[in-house]
């Protein structure tokens, strides 16, 4: 029903290619240079994670990648399609058909169900009007919430409203799934659940751009993208990130140091 295979992608085009990208925020006269010559290819069905410190321009290239803003300079390719020179009306058709969105603030209809939620991607595109309702509770279902299609967002935990964003983010089949720091406002029990429904999503074939802050939640990607200043000053296997690897050599002296501990019953 949500199938992940599409006919209409670019045949052998990455899901995404940026080249030369900028984003220059005008503020009065002064000027921020937030993106500053990003390249990025992103291929179907890979699951990355974009780090790097706050103001370092994750947002905004994600803004940009999700069609959310256009940049000052530079290309963005979707599935091979070149989005330069796209209508403001174009665009934002392209964004609601092929991209689903994930915030940290999770930005559902305060008053509107959870069923309700999830079916506005396809009031808007007009998609799929037909059997609307069906494809919200598929979506609903394949995130764990059959049990709360009723329920209105302040009747859900923080977790919960999360997996209504990633069914409504689903529910028109996008080529791609971007989150920005979905996982920032949740606990490290909800933070796990929800990483966990991106790890099932990618297995099932689902492209996924996700940045973080939170080094354990990137270890689940398979590639680390890290910005600093606005640029890629690191792109490499999560295995081979030597940022990454020295994180998981800090856990494992840590719980190493706390065994140790244990074993010579003082605390740790
Ligand atoms: N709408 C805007 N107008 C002006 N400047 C902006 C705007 N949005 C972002 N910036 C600036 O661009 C830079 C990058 O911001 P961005 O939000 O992309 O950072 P970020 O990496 O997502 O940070 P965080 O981790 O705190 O979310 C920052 O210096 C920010 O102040
Ligand atoms: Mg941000």
């Amino acid at each position: 029903m949500l199938g992940r295979r599409r006919a209409n992608a670019g045949a052998d085009a990455p899901a995404i290619r940026v080249t030369g990208l900028e984003k220059v925020y005008k503020m009065g006269v002064e000027r921020v240079r937030a993106l500053d010559g990003v390249d990025l290819q992103i291929n179907t069905g890979e699951f990355v994670a974009i780090m790097g410190a706050s103001g370092s321009g994750k947002s905004t290239l994600m803004n940009m990648l999700g069609c959310l803003d256009r940049p000052s300079a530079g290309e963005y390719e979707l599935a091979g399609i070149p989005t330069r020179k796209m209508s403001a009306t174009r665009l934002a058709k392209v964004r609601n058909e092929r991209i689903g969105f994930i915030f940290q603030t999770f930005e559902l209809l305060p008053r509107a169900s959870a069923i309700q939620n999830v079916m506005l991607p396809m009031i808007y595109s007009k998609k799929h009007l037909f059997g609307a309702r069906g494809r919200a509770k598929a979506a609903l279902r394949k995130v764990g919430l059959g049990d709360r299609m009723r329920h209105r967002p302040n009747q859900l935990s923080g977790g919960q409203r999360q997996r209504v964003a990633v069914a409504r983010a689903l529910v028109n089949d996008p080529a791609i799934l971007l989150a920005d720091e979905p996982t920032g406002n949740l606990d490290s029990q909800t933070t796990t659940e929800i990483i966990g429904l991106f790890t099932d999503l990618h297995n099932d074939g689902q492209t996924i751009v996700i940045v973080t802050h939170e080094e354990e939640v990137a270890g689940y990607a398979e590639r680390i993208v890290r910005l600093r200043d606005g640029k890629v000053f690191s792109d490499m296997p999560t295995s081979e990130d030597p940022l990454h690897t020295a994180y998981l050599q800090s856990i494992a002296s840590t719980a190493a140091r706390r065994a140790n501990a244990e074993a010579q019953g003082a605390p740790a």
